[in-house]
């Protein structure tokens, strides 16, 4: 009985253990995959056989190379289970009231409205609450040329920064940022990126931020359906538009 289950289960791995030549070269060229790191600026080759390469910029060619298994969080590798801020749906809370503001550089989150609605993509390219495609992940970047700037610091009280998204233009290419006028919508170029500014604020208990564009406000630039809302500057800075923030693993550009 016993060998003639072990026949079947032996065949498989003779066969791929008698590789050609040409075969075992073409292996080690697709696991070899040469990057830079972003943080530490050293050069590698990431074997992703049994690691993962998660792209920063794949036209740079920045990226982090993981253990497979893990995942991005800012620029570190960690397990997805792991219990940092990454994933606990948990909305971030300032580290310390009055000197920061929760979120951190280089770190990736979604936005919750307060209705419960993440902020998203319309079927076109505005931003909007509660549309056709929410969830899109945001990178908040201290510079739009380089979003290692400060990495891993808490964006202080005042902090400004530019959020990445990591989804990208639908008809684009690569990651691209949040900014335009009117209904703020989704930017090719880093040059039309806004910065962005927030208050620490919460709601029955859970901390939240409400954004702003300065030196200008935030408010909803036109009448949507319930729940709905697109993202504007406002001229007054006072106005501002409140979101929970929850941490998520950053992504890999393709
Ligand atoms: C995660 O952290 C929280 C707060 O520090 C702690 O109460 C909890 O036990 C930790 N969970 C695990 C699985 O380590
Ligand atoms: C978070 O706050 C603690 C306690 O105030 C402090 O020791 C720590 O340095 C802060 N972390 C960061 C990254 O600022
Ligand atoms: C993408 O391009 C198609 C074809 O031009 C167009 O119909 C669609 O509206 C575009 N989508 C976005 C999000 O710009
Ligand atoms: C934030 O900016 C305001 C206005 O410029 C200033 O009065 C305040 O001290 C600043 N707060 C911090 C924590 O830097
Ligand atoms: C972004 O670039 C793509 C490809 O060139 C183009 O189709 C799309 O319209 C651009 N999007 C915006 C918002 O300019």
């Amino acid at each position: 009985m016993k060998a003639f289950y072990s026949i079947p289960l032996l065949l498989p791995s003779l066969i791929s253990a008698l590789p050609s030549d040409s075969a075992e070269v073409e292996l080690d060229r697709k696991a070899c995959v040469s990057f830079k790191n972003p943080v530490t600026k050293d050069t590698g080759c990431c074997d992703t056989v049994t690691a993962e390469l998660f792209w920063v910029d794949i036209l740079l060619g920045l990226g982090v190379c993981c253990p497979l298994g893990q995942v991005l969080d800012g620029f570190n590798c960690v397990a997805p289970t792991s219990n940092g801020s990454t994933c606990t749906g948990e909305p971030v809370c300032p580290n310390k009231t009055g000197t920061d503001i929760g979120i951190k550089y280089s770190h990736c989150y979604v936005l919750l409205s307060l209705n419960n609605n993440y902020l998203g993509h319309d079927s076109g390219t505005k931003y909007v609450v509660n549309g056709e495609n929410p969830g899109v992940v945001f990178r908040v970047c201290g510079d739009t040329t380089d979003c290692t700037t400060s990495a891993d610091q808490y964006v202080a009280t005042n902090g400004t920064w530019y959020m990445q998204d990591q989804f990208g233009d639908p008809n684009g290419s690569g990651f691209a940022w949040l900014g335009g006028s009117g209904d703020l919508s989704i930017q090719n170029s880093s040059s039309s990126a806004l910065v962005v500014g927030g208050s620490t604020t919460c709601f029955g208990g859970s901390c939240a931020i409400c954004i702003s564009f300065p030196p200008g406000g935030a408010h909803a630039p036109c009448p949507l359906a319930p729940g709905q809302s697109h993202l504007g500057i406002a001229s007054n800075p006072n106005s501002c538009q409140n979101f929970y923030w929850q941490e998520v693993p950053c992504r890999s550009e393709k």
